[in-house]
């Protein structure tokens, strides 16, 4: 049967109907404030209409950018959403009479590559979504991991510096603070001050002075060929790669992912990643290494994977 995928990240909302190969066959879009769940689940709400307007769906699936709990029907804690122990799919399911799921959305994103992207001929593989946040999820001989209660594959926490910089989630030095979105700005806010001679482009793109600097801007900067823009994703891509090395040690996969929508900024990131996992691979050349790939199914991943976890 046809499904909704709807992907509730930190800035947007995404949503589409899917069919059962993960083609999309209609899509929407409202933009959301973090601060809001009720303006949230209005928004998923219309969205869903407007889509089932058209067509026949069976189910939903929701991906939201936080811990799930195992029954799939709460949000226990979001970092960059302003949900508490929040019951979304109850909240949800008061306006859409269908069957709702909802899942964390790095892992939706994850299925998604492994079902229908670049994951679909391997067994074991780790997806990093290099968002607002950064998220993963562990594909384990051919099943998603969830974990006792719901929260596996939360990658973006794994404390990568001693007293870093203050995390969302309570703690400090987590591995989002300096491989997401939200690092490359701040990274690049900081340059407009050190490296201020080299940050032209960056300010002319960003339209004004240093606080309108952010993620996309770098990503624009650096694809027009800004050498201070390229450093900065190159940083990135070796907290990607250095940190998919430490996962490699647990979990041993055959192929790691990138997306998310840092992952847009393709080779850029990708090859910084590749040589700083390389670089940190324990027993390097003594075993093999697994394949880093980008993400095949780029914004879509969320909206597709929601849509078929919500079909199983
Ligand atoms: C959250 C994850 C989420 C990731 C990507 C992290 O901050 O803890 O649940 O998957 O961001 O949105
Ligand atoms: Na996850
Ligand atoms: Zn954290």
């Amino acid at each position: 049967m046809q499904a909704i995928g709807v992907d509730i990240g930190g800035t947007k909302i995404a949503a589409g109907v899917v069919s059962e190969d993960g083609e999309v066959l209609a899509h929407t879009r409202r933009d959301t404030d973090a601060t809001q769940p009720a303006a949230i689940e209005q928004a998923v709400v219309d969205a869903v209409a407007e889509l089932r307007n058209e067509h026949e769906v069976g189910a939903v699936g929701v991906a939201a950018a936080g811990f799930v709990s195992p029954r799939r029907d709460r949000v226990l804690f979001a970092p960059n959403i302003a949900w508490r122990d929040h019951p979304l799919r109850d909240r949800l399911a008061a306006d859409i009479d269908l069957p709702i799921v909802i899942e964390n959305d790095a892992n939706a994103a994850g299925w998604a590559e492994f079902r229908f992207g670049c994951g679909r001929d391997v067994e074991h593989m780790v997806m990093m979504t290099v968002g607002t946040g950064l998220g993963g999820a562990v594909i384990v001989d051919g099943h998603l991991l969830r974990g006792a209660f719901g929260a596996a594959g939360e990658i973006g926490h794994l404390r990568v510096v001693p007293d870093g910089h203050y995390c969302g989630c309570g703690h400090e030095g987590c591995w989002e603070m300096y491989a997401s979105g939200r690092a490359l700005t701040r990274a690049a806010r900081a340059s407009l001050i050190t490296d201020a001679d080299r940050t032209g482009a960056l300010v002319e793109l960003a339209g004004g002075p240093g606080h309108k600097v952010k993620g996309p801007h770098v990503t624009d900067a650096a694809q027009e060929g800004d050498p201070l823009s390229t450093e900065l994703l190159a940083d990135l891509g070796r907290w990607v790669g250095e940190g998919a090395a430490s996962l490699a040690a647990v979990l041993d996969p055959e192929m790691i992912v990138i997306g998310g929508g840092v992952g847009s900024a393709g080779p850029l990131l990708l090859e910084p990643a590749r040589r700083g996992f390389l670089a940190q691979l324990s027993a390097r050349g003594h075993r093999p290494a697994a394949r880093i790939e980008l993400a095949e199914l780029g914004n879509e991943a969320g909206v597709v994977g929601a849509a078929d976890l919500a079909r199983t």
